[in-house]
């Protein structure tokens, strides 16, 4: 019977395993619904690992911190690629980017590694400080008389602010020498537009992942397919200062592969949507849980206030010229741990690793587990950023939760008195570990110093809730809220 129904048996050495009551979804629904409660109830029945049947994949959860490593660390028996390059396939509509299917003999992971880290991350943050100071001081933002108060939506607020900075430091700016008003209301136009139309196009981005297809849904379609149109080659390369990863993208596009046009504008849309799809949100729980807390708008602005001060530099909206070099942001231990605690809070990526063969998984308790050949081992990082015996009350919001007894990043976390190597995950781990992390996190604090230092902000109502975290895209990062919350700002008078 089990065969006819497609119902897994527990062979001896395999993990326990959950089918679920329903044919081919098994489990879907129920870790659905609340992914955390769903592998906590499990994990409480079958210990460390066990295995349930989820959209007809069987994916075996590994629950303790100390055996992750043995997911983590490359072996030989799991793949990481086949996953990702699928996943971006489906979702954004080009050809495989997996050089073993022949489209394109391009190392996409070098090309990240190449553009976003290293030599590479300082003219990128460069230009996100300049165009992150331009957006957020221009007209629209500000009221006519500038001391007057603003108000505006903190998710609203971020989304327009982040995406227009971090589109144009990716995408560049139309190159023309015409600085007319006219010219930039239409710079301006485009940004706003693609702003809508990736909003559009990431309501469904979950619906893509489990595995239907685009075209039932026709808005996001459009909006798809109106991003790419905006980044077909013939429109990228008449932009200045576009960032070496778009560059490069472009050149080994246009040499190594054999996509098509509009293949390969598709695949610059699938970097927009990473660079934006995790930033967005954590911009906006950092900057709420950060405005909610008294304690930690005060540490944040006396560290935004000494960095600025050290290096001689004179808040002044008029000329809005700060600069903050790599070397300061890696030394503002306050942002730092306000961010950390934000995303611990509201980050909810799967890390997955798919079998490429019949194997032994050893554990960190010494037990060995039976795996079959294209079944997936899935660490879900919630389990540990909510345990109650690594992080104290982990429901509340502590901005310094990631700081030592001497205000410098603290990276010693336990459980049952043994030290953790993973106890924070939101980038994912070991090699899919996401390549933009540090520009990630060096434009959010960026964000947040020149919000400090031009504005006073508060809330509308002091009062508000935490809004509940929208749970539709658990497994894919950052959590988005289920509403928006209102704020005010204005300019500080210098
Ligand atoms: C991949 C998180 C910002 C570029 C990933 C993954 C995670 C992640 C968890 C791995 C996905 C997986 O294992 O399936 C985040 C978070 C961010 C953020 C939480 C912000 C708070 C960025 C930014 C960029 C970026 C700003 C680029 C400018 C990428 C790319 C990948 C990736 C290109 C795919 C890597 C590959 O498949 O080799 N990100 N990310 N990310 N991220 Fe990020």
């Amino acid at each position: 019977l089990w065969l006819i129904t497609g119902i897994r048996r527990r062979l001896p050495g395999e993990p326990p395993v959950e089918n679920g009551w329903i044919p081919y979804l098994g489990c879907a629904l129920q870790f659905g619904a609340n992914p955390l409660e769903f592998l906590r109830s499990r994990q409480k029945k079958h210990g460390h690992i066990f295995t349930c049947k989820i959209a007809g994949q069987y994916v075996h959860f590994l629950c303790d911190p100390f055996s992750y490593h043995a997911v983590i660390r490359q072996g030989r028996h799991l793949d990481w690629k086949k996953f990702h390059f699928d996943a971006s396939a489906k979702a954004f509509g080009h050809e495989s980017m997996d050089p073993s299917q022949g489209f394109t003999t391009e190392n996409l992971h070098q090309t990240f590694l190449k553009t976003l880290q290293g030599e590479a991350l300082s003219p990128l943050i460069e230009t996100m400080m300049e165009n992150l100071q331009s957006t957020m001081l221009q007209s629209g933002m500000l009221k006519a008389k500038p001391s007057e108060w603003q108000s505006d939506g903190i998710f609203a607020f971020c989304y327009k602010i982040m995406f227009e900075a971090g589109y144009l430091t990716l995408f560049g700016k139309e190159l023309d020498g015409d600085q007319s008003i006219a010219r930039q209301q239409a710079q301006k136009a485009l940004v706003l537009n693609a702003l809508e139309n990736f909003k559009e196009f990431d309501k469904i981005f979950p619906a893509l992942i489990a595995g239907l297809p685009i075209h039932v849904f026709k808005s996001a379609y459009s909006a798809r397919e109106n991003l790419a149109k905006t980044m077909l080659h013939e429109n990228l390369s008449k932009r200045a200062n576009v960032s070496d990863l778009i560059c490069l993208r472009m050149l080994l596009n246009d040499t190594l592969s054999t996509f098509n046009e509009l293949s390969k504008a598709r695949t610059h849309v699938a970097m927009l949507w990473a660079s934006q799809a995790n930033t967005l949100p954590a911009t906006f729980w950092t900057l709420f849980h950060m405005i909610r807390c008294p304690a930690a708008m005060k540490a944040a602005s006396e560290e935004v206030r000494r960095t600025f001060e050290s290096s001689n530099q004179k808040v002044d909206p008029m000329n809005s010229r700060l600069v903050l070099t790599r070397e300061q942001l890696d030394n503002m231990p306050i942002l730092d741990s306000i961010i950390k605690e934000a995303m611990r809070l509201s980050s909810a990526s799967l890390n997955v690793r798919m079998a490429k063969s019949d194997f032994l998984l050893h554990l960190d308790n010494n037990e060995s587990y039976h795996i079959r050949k294209d079944d997936v081992i899935a660490l879900y990082p919630p389990m540990i950023h909510f345990d109650p015996e690594i992080y104290e009350d982990p429901l509340t919001y502590k901005y310094d939760r990631y700081l030592d007894e001497n205000g410098q990043e603290k990276t010693s976390f336990y459980r049952n008195g043994r030290k953790l190597r993973y106890y924070y995950m939101p980038f994912g781990s070991g090699v899919t570990k996401c390549p933009g992390r540090f520009f990630a996190v060096h434009e959010i604090k960026q964000f947040l110093s020149l919000l400090l230092a031009y504005f006073e902000m508060d809330l509308l109502d002091p009062d508000v809730k935490e809004p509940p975290l929208d749970q539709s895209r658990a497994g894919l990062g950052v959590l988005q809220p289920t509403y928006d919350v209102d704020f005010r700002y204005r300019l500080k008078s210098h």
